[in-house]
């Protein structure tokens, strides 16, 4: 066992660094404050191979590990939770459940320009009345020889406008419960498909997230993922990978606010002397790194047996929970830390606090991942 990144890995925890800090840093308090998606920066990270980091090379992606991904997602999130949403849907619940789980036609078409940037996907599984309780689809695909009918509203979807391509979980046989809902791809652009409104958001708020309304839309049958009934499986597993997203996103949004709150404490002094050399400061900063590594430690543990084929599931949500956990503390101590300063946009703090929230929520909330993990205490 050792605890050493590889040198590839380092170089990309780098790009990704560098990335976030000459490209990202720049605009984000403004993209903030218009809510505007930062499109030039998301065609940018399609550029670095961001977008489809573990999508084979045959398929226009980057053919790297989940290690990588979780390494370049926490550097991203430091600065900008918004474009590492972005990246964390279109690379985790999007191109891998494609690649895992799609027809080599299906890779062809779809895959390919998501896994390079070209385009960028949605997943929709939660509607008004089935969040937490993803099961409860009243979204209906009623199959109609060869096509389905797509019927129904999808609420707060990531990447909602800017999307192309969405992989919408459906209700086709409702006497089968769970084992009748199906995943279908849908494309912008369908007849009788609607992008609604833009949510206001609290904090990501550069990331666009949209209402879908689907009005007897024809989605041919070759766009359906696995086999008939297989949509809730499918968005089971991809959301226990995408958490591993989540997490690393949390845990960049934690060392984020450790990295500016200990800049900031080094260089404010009162009282005669820097504000690190307080023992009221320097315990807060020592608690925040302490459990900021063990989010680390987490993150890159479900993310190593996820590239060795081993099972996850209980890790990605103990990773998740712990790290969004983490995030909410590091960023109010962070803003804490800062004082006055703290509160104003200018010291990026208070963004961070606002978009630490969201990752407690998204991708089943810090609840669900206690079922989840209670679960496999109760049948190990
Ligand atoms: N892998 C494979 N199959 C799984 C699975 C997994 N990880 N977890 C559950 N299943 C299967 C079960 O085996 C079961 O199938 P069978 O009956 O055939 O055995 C089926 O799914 C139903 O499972 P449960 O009986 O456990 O269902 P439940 O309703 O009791 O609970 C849940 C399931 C864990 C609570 C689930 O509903 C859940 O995860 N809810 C949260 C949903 C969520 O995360 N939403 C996020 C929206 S996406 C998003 O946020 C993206 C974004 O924009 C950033």
């Amino acid at each position: 066992m050792h605890f050493e990144l590889t040198e590839e890995h380092k170089m990309i925890r780098d790009t990704a660094r560098d990335f976030a800090q000459n490209e990202l840093l720049p605009g984000v308090i403004e993209r903030d404050t218009h809510e505007k998606f930062p499109a030039e920066q998301v065609k940018k990270m399609g550029e670095l191979g961001f977008m489809g980091m573990m999508v084979d090379t045959k398929y226009n992606g980057s053919g790297m590990d989940t290690m990588s991904y979780v390494l370049a997602m926490e550097e991203i999130s430091k600065i900008d939770a918004s474009a590492s949403v972005v990246m964390s849907v279109n690379n985790s619940l999007v191109c891998w459940g494609l690649e895992k789980f799609g027809t080599e036609e299906q890779k062809e078409k779809y895959l390919k320009p998501l896994a390079s940037g070209e385009v960028i996907g949605a997943f929709c599984l939660s509607e008004p009345e089935a969040g937490s309780d993803a099961t409860s689809q009243r979204t209906t695909a009623i199959d109609n020889g060869d096509h389905y009918i797509l019927n129904g509203t999808k609420n707060w979807i990531t990447n909602g406008n800017s999307a192309s391509v969405y992989l919408v979980m459906a209700q086709t046989d409702v006497e089968k419960g769970h084992r009748g809902i199906n995943c279908l791809i849908v494309e912008k652009g369908m007849e009788g498909f609607q992008v609604g409104k833009k949510e206001e958001k609290l904090g990501i708020r550069g990331s666009d997230t949209h209402s879908l309304m689907f009005t007897d839309v024809k989605v041919p049958k070759e766009n359906r993922l696995g086999e008939d009934g297989f949509g809730f499986k499918f968005a089971m597993k991809v959301l226990s990978g995408g958490r591993i997203g989540i997490a690393a996103q949390a845990l960049g949004i934690a060392s984020g606010s450790l990295e500016f709150a200990t800049k900031y404490a080094k260089e404010r002094k009162a009282f005669g002397k820097p504000i690190i050399e307080h023992q009221g400061v320097a315990f807060k900063l020592a608690e925040m790194a302490t459990k900021v590594e063990a989010a680390r430690h987490l993150v890159l543990k479900a993310a190593w047996l996820k590239d060795q084929g081993m099972p996850f599931d209980k890790e990605s949500a103990m990773a998740k929970l712990y790290a969004s956990e983490v995030a909410m503390y590091a960023s109010v101590e962070a803003v804490q830390i800062h004082g006055g300063y703290g509160y104003v946009k200018e010291y990026h703090v208070e963004r961070l606090m606002r978009d630490a929230k969201i990752t407690q929520i998204y991708e089943g909330t810090s609840e669900i991942q206690k079922i989840v993990i209670s679960r496999f205490l109760a049948n190990e």
